[in-house]
């Protein structure tokens, strides 16, 4: 399958400002984490996100289509927790107040007993539930298996500091998908059972258990589970000097993870056009 223009390439061709920040972090000559953060990574993720959504079209999307989508962004919410642990265990010793941050995501994720259940059992069920969808098993597709294989690497880094924007990556583009997800199991609602939103529980729970203030997951004040990940994440990157942690790395691995997201999205977008 041949590789598209990258959605960050052209954000960074568009935004010369942005691409000296990233050239001068990567350098060494920009250690200023929360500039690189709150300038720069934040409004690329918006933007890129944006045109994400735009070429997957929820509202378009025939049952066959949303059904394979899917079944491939159900596959890293499977390994969503082993990922966190691991990614714990491998920045505890350098950096024990990231790891905690990760391990209390991995307790949420993975079901902490007495509380939310585990969110992959949630929402795999849900899926059975309000749909009659069976993603349990899936085999995933090469474009998937590919993204996994680019987490996997990261997590086992032997580079805190890689992990740590690995992370902010992965959380910082958290609430943009979910989002996206939540459009495309509606439209698959729509055009199965006629039916969307609220009107579909248990999916319904799942997302609001992610996206709402609210609700009764959220345990960082004011926040929901999903902008407390990325907050919770975004502080070390911002305050990277007094974690000891090495901006330049952690854009490594921003960039690492950021642009293998948006290159599975686009492998899907492509292999969704050959569905009928
Ligand atoms: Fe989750």
């Amino acid at each position: 399958m041949s590789t598209s223009t990258s959605l960050v390439d052209a954000y960074l061709k568009a935004n010369p400002e942005t691409r000296i920040a990233i050239s001068r972090t990567l350098q060494g000559s920009l250690t200023d984490g929360t500039v690189l953060v709150d300038r720069h990574l934040k409004p690329m993720i918006d933007t890129v996100y944006a045109q994400i959504r735009d070429l997957v079209g929820p509202g378009q999307l025939t049952a066959g289509q949303a059904r394979m989508y899917i079944s491939e962004l159900s596959v890293f919410a499977r390994y969503n927790a082993a990922y966190l642990r691991q990614a714990t265990a491998s920045v505890a010793s350098f950096c024990p107040a990231l790891a905690h941050e990760l391990y209390r995501n991995f307790l949420e994720e993975g079901g902490e007993p007495g509380k939310v259940p585990a969110h992959y059992v949630l929402y795999s069920a849900a899926l059975l539930s309000d749909l009659d969808l069976l993603v349990v098993g899936h085999v995933p597709a090469a474009e998937t298996l590919m993204l996994m294989s680019l987490h996997e690497r990261m997590v086992n880094s032997h580079q805190p500091s890689a992990i740590a924007g690995g992370y902010y990556a992965t959380e910082g583009v958290a609430i943009a998908e979910t989002e996206i997800l939540r459009e495309i199991t509606d439209q698959y609602g729509e055009v199965t059972v006629g039916m969307s939103g609220s009107k579909l529980e248990k999916l319904d729970f799942y997302y609001r258990l992610h996206l709402d203030d609210d609700h009764e997951a959220a345990q960082v004040g004011g926040m929901s589970v999903e902008a407390a990940h990325i907050e919770g994440l975004a502080h070390f990157l911002r305050k990277s000097e007094l974690f000891h942690l090495d901006l330049a790395q952690a854009l490594t691995g921003f960039l690492e993870i950021l642009k293998g997201m948006e290159e599975w999205w686009l492998r899907l977008v492509r292999r969704a056009k050959d569905i009928a």
